[in-house]
């Protein structure tokens, strides 16, 4: 993980392995210095701009140009980031391209960047230098991850600055504890290793914190988490985290994550092609985590409380079965049909005792179908739930560059979920697979408490990609949606 710093330092008399500025994009093709690059430029006797493109150098989004100072300037590496076309430019685009140059600078152990907009660039750079190295001895040709990161500013004491350096790395701390979590394979993270790991970091940052063992989850009739973990020879969870503020409180909270620690199918099982990406099934839980870490470092005005249910789903002789009727926490009766669809079984529980503490809101989010990569891809999450909080959430997400787009529940979907043995069919009856994102959210919305305004985050795209990297992207685990829960309980403490 790089550590953030602010620098007031002249770019072009810093100390450090390399200096990136940023490069805007223009119609005429021509690249223009983004502000920032004056004092390097005029280093370079006002030749940067023609000497980058030679280089090729267009300023488009990501796009990392290295020259060698040769002595011009003490970093011995200048780079330049593409921003894109300036009138189009917005905090996103900053976050890719601080991203995207720690990225191509691995290898240089501080590098100073001289862009604009302060949080965008550090966050952005701060989330592009992770890596997850756990595992790899590193081989001789792995360029080393960038450890210092440098912010240039024009006063590097200046309160506001300091702020927005803070949360931007309270932020990428919390999206590397999520990160680290979702990554690790699930021989080292079963339910109970990662309702430790959850709460050893939760108790470290200052949260009230809880956690129900397989005794008292019998206690407590928590019949969907108990029946998912029933095939592991690893009992689940139920992990409580709760944060309260110093002052009133504007309004409660609740989240809620979904940390299946590694989905077969259990008896319904997957195919082995790609199953071995289940071991991030339990990234809405880490997300969740994260946010709650984060919330404890920027302490907003609001009561926050977070439910995350852990279990693992195997196929065994003492797993649950199809056509099992398992009585809920809330005490509804659900038919199961699919053993597969584990995640609304251990939600549904999480949401009805979440509901118990009387939030306003309701967040919950989740890898929870395939349906949601089918529609909207992997890179935009799907919202279903209350239909009064579509906007708010998208908005969020789209703040914070990670888009969520809304999705109805309509009547029909809520017609194929009747069972004729028991209150509820787990997914549709007959296993008609039509609107089968819908069906989940469907699902969920029948343990929600009359009254509490709630939404239902289905990341299955967005949360891991083993595809590519991309802006401050790695491969792997993306902590997607972290930053949005956190941007939407920012937003109730200051807006109600
Ligand atoms: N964890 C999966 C969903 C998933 C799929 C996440 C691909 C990430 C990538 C979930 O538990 C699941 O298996 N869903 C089933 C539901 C079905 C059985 C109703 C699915 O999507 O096929
Ligand atoms: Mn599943
Ligand atoms: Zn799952």
């Amino acid at each position: 993980m790089s550590s953030l710093a602010l620098a007031d330092t002249n770019p072009a008399s810093l100390s450090a392995d390399a200096v990136v500025v940023g490069l805007y994009q223009s119609a005429d093709g021509a690249p223009t210095l983004a502000p920032g690059a004056a004092e390097l430029d005029a280093a370079f006797e006002h030749r940067l701009i023609d000497t980058l493109v030679l280089l090729g150098a267009t300023g488009a989004v990501g796009e990392v140009t290295r020259l060698a100072s040769l002595g011009t300037v003490p970093a011995p590496l200048v780079a330049a980031v593409g921003l894109g076309i300036r009138e189009a430019a917005d905090d996103e685009s900053v976050r890719r391209a601080a991203g995207a140059a720690v990225r191509a600078l691995a290898g240089s152990a501080t590098v100073a960047l001289a862009l604009p907009a302060l949080r965008p660039a550090a966050e952005g750079a701060a989330l592009g230098g992770y890596r997850f190295t756990r595992y790899r001895a590193g081989a001789a040709t792995d360029r080393a991850p960038v450890t210092k990161i440098q912010l240039v500013v024009p006063d590097a004491k200046d309160k506001a600055a300091k702020a927005e350096l803070k949360r931007a790395a309270a932020l990428a701390d919390a999206a590397t504890f999520t990160r680290d979590c979702v990554n690790t394979p699930g021989n080292d993270l079963r339910p109970p290793a990662f309702a430790d790991a959850v709460s050893k970091a939760a108790t470290k940052a200052g949260l009230a914190v809880e956690v129900l063992d397989e005794k008292a989850l019998r206690k407590g009739g928590y019949g969907g988490i108990l029946a998912v973990g029933l095939g592991s020879a690893q009992p689940p969870r139920l992990v409580r985290l709760a944060y309260s503020p110093r002052g009133k409180a504007t309004a409660k909270i609740a989240l809620v994550g979904k940390g299946i620690t590694f989905d077969t199918g259990g008896l319904s099982i997957k195919p082995a092609k790609g199953m071995w990406e289940m071991k991030s099934d339990m990234a809405g839980a880490a997300a969740v985590a994260g946010a709650m870490l984060a919330i404890a470092a920027l302490k907003p005005k609001v009561e926050v409380v977070a439910y995350l249910p852990m279990a693992e789903n195997m196929p065994s002789g003492s797993a649950y079965r199809p056509g099992d009727v398992v009585t809920m926490y809330s005490g509804t009766k659900v038919e199961v049909l699919n053993t597969d669809a584990e995640g609304r079984m251990v939600l549904a529980d999480a949401i009805a005792r979440a509901c118990e503490d009387g939030p306003d809101y309701l967040f919950e989010t989740s890898t929870l179908t395939g349906g949601q990569v089918t529609s909207l891809g992997n890179r935009i999450g799907g919202v279903m739930g209350s239909e009064s909080l579509h906007e708010r959430v998208r908005a969020a997400g789209d703040r914070v560059g990670e888009p969520m787009w809304p999705m109805p529940l309509p009547e029909e979907i809520a017609k194929l979920m009747t069972s004729d043995v028991a209150d509820l069919s787990q997914v549709a009856s007959g296993m008609d697979r039509s609107g089968h994102m819908l069906q989940g959210g469907y699902f969920l919305s029948r343990f929600v408490a009359d009254g509490v305004d709630w939404a239902h985050l289905d990341v299955a795209g967005p949360a891991y990609h083993e595809s590519e990297e991309y802006g401050y992207l790695p491969k792997g685990a993306t902590a997607v949606p972290l930053r949005t829960l956190v941007e939407l309980v920012v937003d109730v403490a200051d807006n109600g």
